[in-house]
């Protein structure tokens, strides 16, 4: 799907589709008025049909005195309540209407439509992100395809076009790149998305966009001393790997952002097993790995004039005859001794190596993404990401990311007091507090490791995918990512 902005009038604009909103209580916006009055009110007439529920959507036909073939009216809701969210519903709602015609080209007139005191900028940002989301497809794995592909191939969004809008537009389409990429990966099974194949992805961005990659394998990670990192890996037949992925838009002499992403490609809990219902889900512990390699490939493919390093620790963790077993001391590549009394709280182990790695970079500031602690979905749902940090302005920059890219985030407490819960008395520490604040223990862990750093860290446990009939990777937080790198590199 491509967009272009391009000044356009409702009625004479020669498209398959044009796309109008409407108010409830059938309150008209600017262009749908424009085309009733052309059609000497053919549209008003056909509002009967159409709930003012947002997203609701009803399709007409050839109305008098109207080029574009079709005319797709998309419920607003009432106006007192439009906001940010009621936008991205009903851009989400066309494009899903508009991926089920047999239209070839439309143009989007919701696009202008004031959501709170959001630029324009935002409303072309949104646009593109919400309508590649609603087209996004996963059924590579199916012998069989459901419906013949989608035939919408050119998106006009009606502006006057300039420089920051353009901008905007572009930035956008690299970030709903990045964000497939990143959901392709997460639906993806454990049997093809291994650490080997995530490795393989991260070469193949490295050729594509001229990266540099490096891919650290088990003998390395050993002679590095990665004790956490290896424990995990112990008992899967799959190798390990480190995957180091560097874009450098900037000049060398700017330190560059670095990102961790956790790549455990399925997480049975290891011995310290997890039950069998939703295990497969599981399959979805790599989004943040997912998610880096995403970030990577719109920051990339929008040439942002910042530099960031992708540092991801990538492996299966699996019971065995192999495994680590709960009560098992190991050292981790910071030299700090840890008792592993929960298996399964297996992701800060692979982390905390990773985070000490990431220091050899010399950060700005360092990023980690992980689908850490069930407790962190207890917290916040599915709806907001839990963020950490040792550091109140990164924390902020992040926050104001996330309103901006609507890939929202809350801030949960890291007080020294945490600490005394991951108390052990044979290492320095254990990798489990306990239940209460679980997700906090998890990012007190990881605190441990980040101490001479900037650091945050974003439990995405909650927002990296959805359980039930939608299953699937949400591709968050991307568009979060990518907003802050473009923030931190100054961009508007
Ligand atoms: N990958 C899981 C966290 C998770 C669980 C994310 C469910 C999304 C849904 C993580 O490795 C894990 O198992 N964490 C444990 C930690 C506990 C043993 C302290 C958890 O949350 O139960
Ligand atoms: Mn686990
Ligand atoms: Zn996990």
């Amino acid at each position: 799907m491509e967009f272009s902005i391009k000044t356009l009038s409702p009625e004479t604009a020669e498209t398959g589709c044009i796309v109008l909103g409407v108010y409830a209580e059938k309150e008209l916006t600017a262009p749908a008025r424009r085309v009733d009055q052309r059609s000497k009110g053919a549209l008003a007439a056909a509002l009967a049909d159409l709930s003012g529920k947002v997203g609701s959507t009803l399709l007409l036909r050839a109305l008098p005195n109207v080029a574009a073939e079709r005319v797709l009216l998309v419920s607003l809701g009432a106006r007192e309540e439009f906001g940010e969210t009621q936008y991205r519903d009903a851009v989400r709602a066309a494009a899903s209407a508009l991926r089920d015609l047999a239209a070839k080209d439309a143009a989007l007139f919701l696009v202008d439509v004031k959501a709170n005191s959001q630029p324009l900028s935002w409303n072309v940002r949104h646009a593109v992100l919400a309508a590649r989301e609603a087209f996004y497809r996963f059924d590579e794995l199916k012998s069989q395809k459901k419906s013949p592909a989608p035939s919408l191939g050119k998106v006009t969004l009606p502006l006057s076009a300039d420089a920051q809008l353009e901008q905007a537009l572009s930035e956008a389409e690299a970030t709903a790149d990045g964000a497939d990429l990143a959901r392709t990966l997460g639906n993806l099974p454990s049997n093809i998305c291994t650490p080997t194949y995530l490795a393989e992805q991260a070469k193949k961005l490295a050729r594509e966009f001229k990266l540099d990659v490096e891919v650290l394998e088990r003998r390395d990670i050993e002679k590095l001393g990665m004790g956490a990192f290896l424990a995990v890996t112990k008992a899967s037949r799959e190798p390990p790997k480190l995957i180091v992925l560097r874009y450098d838009g900037a000049a060398k002499s700017k330190k560059p952002l670095a990102f961790v992403g956790k790549g455990i490609t399925f997480d049975t809990g290891g011995i310290s097993l997890k039950p069998a219902a939703e295990m497969d889900e599981m399959k979805f512990d790599m989004s943040g790995a997912g998610s880096v390699l995403g970030a990577i490939r719109a920051l990339a493919g929008m040439k942002a004039p910042v530099n960031v390093v992708g540092i991801i620790p990538t492996c299966e963790n699996m019971p065995g005859g192999a495994a680590i077993k709960p009560g098992d001391v190991v050292t981790t590549l910071s030299g700090q001794t840890v008792e592993i009394l929960n298996t399964d709280a297996e992701g800060r182990l692979i982390l905390c190596d990773a985070l000490t790695y990431a220091e050899r970079f010399k950060p700005d500031a360092l990023v980690n993404v992980a689908t850490l602690t069930g407790a962190c979905v207890i917290a916040l749902g599915h709806v907001a990401t839990g963020l950490f940090a040792n550091d109140q302005q990164l924390a902020d920059e992040l926050r104001a990311a996330a309103e901006e890219a609507w890939d929202r985030v809350w801030q949960m407490p890291l007080w020294e007091e945490y600490q005394e819960q991951l108390r052990s008395n044979f290492a320095d520490f254990a990798n489990i507090g306990g239940r209460p604040g679980g997700s906090i223990t998890a990012a007190s862990f990881l605190a441990r490791f980040t101490r001479k750093q900037r650091w945050a860290h974003l439990d995405i446990a909650g927002t990296a995918w959805k359980s039930g009939r939608e299953k699937g990777s949400t591709g968050r937080p991307v568009p979060l990512l990518v907003r802050f790198a473009l923030r931190h590199a100054g961009r508007k």
